[in-house]
């Protein structure tokens, strides 16, 4: 193509805007030019430094502009390394190994499966069916319904076991898995995989209680609350809309044996999204699933992976900038076989990928806030490390391009923090 050809002769007449003066030798008449050309790009990088500054509830667009600019993160390529090793993962196998092969291990799993065959005859006396035979069901795997629910609680058991592995895609796929069906349930059924125009992640903290934050957290498209948390009572402090209810399956477990809770800690009409803490609880997942009005979901385990990654790694950063020790002692320090995200840090990466705002209220704590708005429970829970978990919050509203192991393609959306 001739005119190209000119074209690029008569640029080269022109002079180079780009790196080009860096490659041709330094003649005095050029060195202004290199002069100019240094001081446009120092320019360009205080203006890109400056944008990340700017107040994150004005950004929409932007943000992706910012991003594709944005110096790459600097991530300690020691510390990513350690926040990948899950120390009681060989353990945790084991343990689903047995579930599987039907042998139950320990005392604890052994309760949990009597009361769990309990439950389900409770069920069948609740259904009025059967109630007067109740004492007679033979406390055997041989009752029909119990074999059911048994083969039931292998398979989700297994299919969840090959799932688990670290693919940070995962977020890309939160929408399909948590979203439609709550869309569905909802009358939704366009299949379309659009993301809530707005979403409120309402944790638990007594600093809930120093404000009327109620209507504002009822106006968001979604709200999500946690573990169970009561909102009689406390309506113009936390609201009372409630989209999803997100849960550790101890909640479950829990609710599944308490007469009038029955597997349904919100009503059997409120979605819940629920991760898994001991393989054991699938039990409680099997029994439940089927009376549930409501999706009743758990977290894809690779949603798990990613998620304890990520707080592991602000949790061994932690550790060695404020203790000064060794890496390799964060495991005592923490428990690091029961070391876990709290349920708020991933209802919080949930709706990072589910929602177009994100606004997180009720999170943080204060030495005049009761710990919990609802309860008086006193002492935080060791196997959570909460302050690692605020860091990682705060990277998420003004350091975003610093947050580990999310892949490039995710795009993060603006987070406010409410305090
Ligand atoms: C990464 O973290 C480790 C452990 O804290 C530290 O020893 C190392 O110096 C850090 N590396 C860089 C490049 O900052
Ligand atoms: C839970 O129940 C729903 C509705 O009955 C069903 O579609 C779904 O497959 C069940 N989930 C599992 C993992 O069994």
């Amino acid at each position: 193509m001739p005119s190209r050809v000119s074209d690029d002769k008569h640029g080269s007449e022109t002079e180079p805007p780009y790196p080009k003066p860096f490659t041709i030798p330094m003649k005095r008449t050029v060195r202004p030019l290199f002069a100019l050309v240094l001081l446009l790009v120092f320019v360009a990088t205080l203006t890109s430094r400056a944008m990340l500054r700017r107040p994150l509830l004005s950004i929409d667009l932007e943000t992706r502009l910012v991003l594709i600019h944005s110096p790459p993160p600097q991530l300690n390529a020691t510390l990513l390394r350690h926040a990948a090793i899950q120390i009681g993962e060989d353990k945790a196998k084991q343990e689903i190994q047995q579930l599987l092969d039907g042998n139950l291990g320990s005392q604890a799993r052994h309760r949990t499966f009597i009361s769990w065959r309990r439950i389900i005859h409770h069920d069948i006396a609740s259904a009025g069916d059967r109630s007067s035979s109740r004492s007679t069901i033979p406390a055997t795997l041989r009752s029909p319904l119990f074999y059911r629910y048994w083969l039931d609680f292998r398979k989700v058991l297994n299919d969840w076991a090959r799932k688990k592995r670290f693919q940070p895609n995962i977020m890309d796929e939160l929408i399909r898995l948590v979203k439609v069906p709550i869309d569905k349930k909802n009358g939704i059924l366009d299949g379309n995989l659009r993301k809530y125009s707005s979403c409120a992640v309402v944790g638990n903290s007594g600093i809930l209680l120093k404000s009327d934050y109620g209507s504002l957290i009822d106006s968001h498209d979604a709200v999500m609350r946690l573990n169970n948390a009561r909102v009689n009572n406390f309506e113009s402090k936390v609201g009372k809309k409630t989209t999803l209810s997100f849960v550790n399956s101890n909640i479950l477990h829990l609710c599944a044996r308490r007469v009038g809770c029955y597997c349904h800690p919100y009503g059997a009409e409120i979605p819940i999204v629920m991760y898994i803490c001991q393989a054991v609880h699938f039990l409680d997942f099997t029994v439940c699933n089927a009376s549930h009005k409501a999706p009743l979901l758990v977290t894809d385990p690779r949603f798990d992976v990613l998620c304890a990654r990520i707080v592991k790694y602000y949790s061994l950063k932690r550790f060695v900038e404020e203790t000064g020790k060794r890496l390799e002692e964060w495991g005592s320090a923490h428990d690091g076989a029961l070391f876990h995200y709290s349920s708020g840090m991933q209802a919080v990466m949930l709706a990072l990928g589910i929602c177009e705002k994100v606004s997180i209220f009720g999170f943080g704590k204060s030495p005049s806030a009761k710990h919990h708005y609802h309860t008086n429970q006193k002492a935080e829970l060791h196997l959570h490390d909460y302050e690692a978990e605020y860091h990682f919050y705060r990277d998420l509203v003004d350091r975003r391009n610093n947050i580990p192991f999310l892949s490039d393609k995710f795009i993060l959306p603006p987070v406010v923090i409410y305090q």
